[in-house]
């Protein structure tokens, strides 16, 4: 399958690849599910492969050595993003995460944001039961969102828990970013945050309006729904951003928002060297909302679906939590005792591996990759559901099952959970992951501490994703019980 290249006079090897159909390329054989697709092209061609969307050539990367080479040893050749259609509406372009700009005022760029978030959220709380500003949040919204649960069960008998774990990991960002919150039943925020399928499909590794471009000019839904998306997105951060630049006090910071404003300004005035404009904060705010909500509701969504699916292993879950901080309102610290809990959530993120690629990378320089030649500009797609579901990592992948993470001593086997690849590596590295983890942990620990999760009689659960950048399950019902007697439901 090797094919040979010439580039400046020299005979380069290029990748081994499938054949692939002129005008579409490999578009059609991808399927419903290309990551699966990727596993068995494995197979044939090994861990890196060619394959060409329209007329696109794209990398794809399987297996942790061949990953772990691309993202993190050679990770600034890598380190790049392609020009994706979808979102390039996303925060008017000055998005850091998915705007092709590259290079040291990109560096600045995250390095700024990454401060911000972490600044902002281990800020000292309010109140003097919770450790940081971010636990504070978390510890609030989720008993909202624990009365809601119940409440909508009193109410239907049954229901889909999306839009009330949607509102609540939301209002944790908001809350971050704004110092705001909203009610559960505030239409108008829901519009904003609730993203449907066809932005899920849009946004997918392999979008077609991606690689063939006269796609981007058809009026389908899922080529113009994430404009719609972005924009009435973009609007409401702009107008939040607006708002704080102009009540902006130095000696009274409010959010992320005003640490922004007052890292760029006040760097800006010391040293008159570029730092961020206006508009980039407007876009800086934009990725850390984005990106703070949609991945961790879509983390809960899952495993809610799983608790509902495997009732032993939510009740184990709940004597591990009444055995070990009874009921005592559950915060970071206790990750530390309660291995079993952290072993479920790692073992979501191997298992569901919801977000199944990275974000699609792109090469920056010509470079080369198990031997062969890939020039700059290369879009790189990395799997990494492969890799959460290789076989010489994971005895017996397809199985669920929490406890592969313990060791004998039932302690959280560390270097195993590093296997687990959802945050990315390297340059490209997701900068929420601590915020992510521990948000999650609060999240499902609280909601089990109060509540018992069940599916409705009869119903037939189905653990398929729906494909795109951050995959959903299909919609599903489930009741939730209050637990016990000293809690209230409504
Ligand atoms: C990027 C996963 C939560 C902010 C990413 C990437 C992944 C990821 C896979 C792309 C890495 C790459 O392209 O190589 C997740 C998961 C989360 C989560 C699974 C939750 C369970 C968060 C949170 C925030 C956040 C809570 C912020 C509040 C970002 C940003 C980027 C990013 C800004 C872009 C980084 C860049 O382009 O360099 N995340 N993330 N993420 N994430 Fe997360």
């Amino acid at each position: 399958f090797v094919r040979v290249l010439r580039s400046k006079g020299k005979k380069q090897v290029s990748l081994p690849g499938p054949w692939s159909f002129p005008i579409v390329g490999n578009l059609l054989q991808l399927g419903d599910h290309p990551y699966l697709t990727f596993m068995e092209m494995r197979k044939k061609y090994g861990d890196v492969f060619l394959i060409k969307l329209g007329m696109v050539p794209v990398v794809v990367v399987n297996g942790m050595e061949m990953v772990k080479q691309v993202l993190l040893k050679d990770g600034e050749h890598f380190g790049g993003r392609p020009n994706m259609h979808a979102f390039s509406s996303l925060a008017e372009g000055k998005s850091f995460s998915f705007s092709v700009n590259f290079g040291d005022s990109w560096k600045l760029h995250k390095k700024i944001a990454s401060n911000a978030l972490r600044t902002f959220s281990k800020a000292e709380a309010k109140s003097s039961t919770c450790s940081c500003l971010l636990e504070e949040h978390v510890v609030e919204e989720v008993s909202e969102l624990v009365k809601v649960l119940a409440e909508l069960t009193s109410k239907n008998g049954s229901f889909d828990p999306r839009s009330a774990v949607t509102c609540a990991v939301a209002n944790v960002v908001c809350a971050l970013c704004f110092g705001k919150r909203y009610d559960h039943g505030d239409e108008e925020f829901l519009k904003i945050v609730k993203t449907n399928d066809d932005i899920l499909k849009a946004s997918r590794a392999a979008n077609p309006a991606d690689f063939i471009p006269c796609f981007r000019y058809l009026p389908l839904r899922i080529i113009n729904g994430p404009r719609v998306f972005y924009q009435a997105l973009n609007q409401f951060i702009a107008q939040h951003v607006q708002d704080h630049l102009t009540t902006y006090d130095k000696n009274h910071m409010r959010d992320i928002t005003d640490a922004l404003i007052h890292t760029c300004h006040s760097k800006y005035a010391a040293t008159k060297t570029a730092t961020l404009n206006d508009d980039e904060i407007i876009g800086t705010v934009n990725d850390l909302f984005g990106a703070g909500f949609e991945t961790v509701s879509t983390c809960l969504y899952w495993s809610f679906l799983y608790l509902i699916c495997y009732p032993e292993i939510q009740a184990k879950i709940q004597e591990e939590i009444d055995e070990n901080i009874g009921l005592k309102s559950p915060r970071f610290e206790d990750r530390k005792i309660l291995p079993y809990t952290e072993a479920f959530i790692n073992e979501i993120f191997r298992h569901a591996s919801f977000i199944p690629f990275t974000i699609p990378h792109c090469t920056t320089a010509d470079t080369t990759l198990n031997g062969c030649f890939i020039p700059r500009k290369t879009c790189t797609f990395i799997n990494m559901y492969q890799v959460n579901h290789d076989e010489t990592i994971w005895d017996d992948p397809a199985l669920f099952r929490p406890e592969r993470f313990l060791n004998e001593k039932k302690e959280l086997n560390k270097s195993l959970v590093d296997k687990v690849l959802i945050f990315g590596m390297g340059i490209r590295k997701c900068l929420g992951e601590d915020v992510a983890r521990n948000e999650v942990f609060i999240f499902i620990t609280t909601v089990l501490q109060q509540l018992k999760l069940k599916k409705c009689r009869g119903a037939e659960l189905d653990l398929t994703p729906i494909y795109g950048l951050a995959m959903k399950p299909k919609p599903y019902q489930l009741q939730a019980e209050p637990r016990s007697p000293g809690i209230s439901c409504c």
